[in-house]
């Protein structure tokens, strides 16, 4: 049983040389484990003569008690080690300069729209905003589109809960809103969020409108004319601009027409608008024997398209800084 100090010894060696805690476990199977060496003595008393068997069983007793004892102390300088390592490693070094704060910018859209409001109102419009989540009459029915009529089935609508509210599909539902508030004389602009289900390089399910509403006693279609016609000038600031009215069809204007656009290179639409409908006047309490107007409506990340030169409308909802820093 002179082993038994040689054990000892051989496991306190080579716990202090256990580098982590890992490597101290795997020293510790091998002294204590079920076929650890101390283990095996334990295992071997039952051979030995009675009368040594006390004497000899006190004594691994005693060498297991030392192994356990130097185990637990190498654990604890383990595990005081490594956090001094993670206080050395994770410190800060608080007289560093800082690293410095980016500064916020606005969003290319927001600058869009901005822009687009200071030039309508330099020609007298109010700036107006409606509710995104509307009700089905504001969205269509108060538009001259009762429920069936087929021209609902161009827009591909989220409902909210059931069938009678909705994400404004348009920004023309501001339209009535502000008719009901303010009697003519009218000259509005209402920007904002719209939503449609459609999602490709052109269409994204939230993207930006911006209506225009003018009524008064004489309001003509060369008055629309006049009045796009101006803004998109002022707001490309270009002379090689060439503005389009095609007729078309939208059921809160009569006559109506898409607007299109060209720099030279192809026409692209823009927007529609036409002479008001009387029964979407009626719906904003105005007196059709007196008044009459128009309206038109123009895609804000279209215009923010062109202007810029963007050909993936996706691009400005991303939230890439890459891309939105050319803007700040
Ligand atoms: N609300 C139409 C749309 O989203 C756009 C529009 C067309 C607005 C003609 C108008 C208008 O005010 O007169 O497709």
């Amino acid at each position: 049983m002179s082993d038994v100090d040689a054990i000892v010894a051989q496991a306190l060696a080579e716990f202090e040389s256990a580098k982590d805690g890992v490597s101290l476990e795997n020293v510790k199977a091998r002294f204590l484990g079920k076929s650890g060496l101390v283990t095996d003595l334990l295992k071997q008393l039952g051979k030995l003569p009675a009368e040594q068997r006390r004497e000899a069983g006190s004594r691994i007793n005693d060498a297991k008690g030392r192994i356990e004892q130097a185990l637990e102390d190498r654990r604890s300088r383990l595990r005081e080690e490594e956090l001094e390592r993670k206080l050395r490693d994770e410190s800060i070094d608080v007289t560093q300069p800082g690293r410095g704060q980016g500064r916020g910018a606005l969003h290319p859209i927001t600058l869009v729209r901005s822009r687009i409001e200071v030039l309508f109102r330099s020609l007298g419009f109010d700036v107006a905003e409606g509710p995104e989540i509307e009700s089905d009459f504001y969205n269509f029915t108060a538009l001259n589109m009762p429920e069936n009529h087929p021209a609902r089935s161009m827009h591909d609508t989220f409902y909210v809960e059931g069938q009678h509210h909705l994400l404004r599909t348009h920004t023309s539902p501001i339209q009535i809103h502000y008719m009901l508030r303010n009697p003519p004389p009218i000259r509005v602009l209402a920007p904002g969020r719209v939503y449609r289900s459609d999602s490709d390089a052109t269409h994204s399910p939230m993207f930006h409108q911006v209506e225009g509403l003018w009524i008064d006693e004489h309001a003509s279609f060369s008055d629309l004319k006049g009045v796009v016609i101006e803004f998109l000038e002022k707001f490309f600031e270009r002379t090689d601009l060439e503005v389009r009215f095609r007729p078309s069809f939208f059921p809160f204007t009569e006559p109506s027409a898409e607007i299109d656009m060209s720099f030279g290179q192809g026409w692209l639409e823009i927007g529609g608008c036409g002479m008001v409908h009387p029964n979407v006047l009626r719906h904003g309490n105005v007196d059709v024997s007196r008044y009459q107007g128009f309206a038109f409506g123009m895609g804000i990340d279209r215009l923010a398209m062109l202007r810029y030169g963007v050909d993936d409308l996706r691009l400005f909802f991303q939230n890439d800084l890459r891309f939105l820093r050319q803007f700040a």
